[in-house]
């Protein structure tokens, strides 16, 4: 069965790296959708959602996770939001048990990704079998030269897992 990659995105980045990693590991993907998310820009994108992370407020998904169960291999990315994962990736993986499965997880960020690697790893889980860890900074089509190895790197350690 195919790898599968489970993703939040508000700005389009982790949404890039997702689809470029899905092409080269042949994965299917899953993004997480919050209920009623506004879109925002400039300074209110920071204030709103930043407010949202600070005071971790509960966030309602539309996504619904019956596709992991059966999956040996799952890859988990979004971005940073205050030196954590943004809250609605928290959200999902509260509510999703990822036992024993084979795991990559990935964050997109500016410039301080602060300690939301080490946050994601205790939201996975016990048990879960963390296969590759990496970080890229606003990753997009314009600037692949800037990410494409260390992409590269990390999919390989994937594909390495689970041959
Ligand atoms: C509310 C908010 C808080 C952010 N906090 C951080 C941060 O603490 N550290 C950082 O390096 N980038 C931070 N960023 C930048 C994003 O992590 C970065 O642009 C990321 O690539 C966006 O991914 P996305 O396009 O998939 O949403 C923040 C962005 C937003 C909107």
């Amino acid at each position: 069965m195919k790898p599968l990659i489970i993703y939040y995105s508000y700005d389009g980045h982790s949404d890039f790296i997702a689809k470029e990693l899905s092409r080269l590991l042949d994965a299917d993907i899953l993004r997480i959708e919050p209920e009623n998310e506004k879109k925002y820009s400039g300074f209110a994108k920071y204030f709103f959602c930043g407010m949202g992370a600070l005071f971790k407020k509960n966030i309602l998904l539309k996504t619904n996770n019956e596709k992991i169960e059966e999956r040996e291999t799952v890859i988990i990315g979004g971005p940073v939001w205050g030196g954590a994962p943004a809250p609605a990736l928290c959200a999902f993986l509260k509510q999703t048990p990822l036992a024993a499965k084979k795991t990559g997880l990935f964050l997109c960020h500016l410039s301080k990704p602060g300690q939301a690697m080490q946050t994601l790893k205790s939201l996975i889980g016990e048990g879960t079998k963390l296969i590759a860890e990496a970080d890229f900074i606003n990753p997009d089509a314009k600037k692949t030269e800037a990410f494409k190895d260390k992409l590269d790197v990390f999919a390989g350690k994937i594909k390495n897992a689970i041959s």
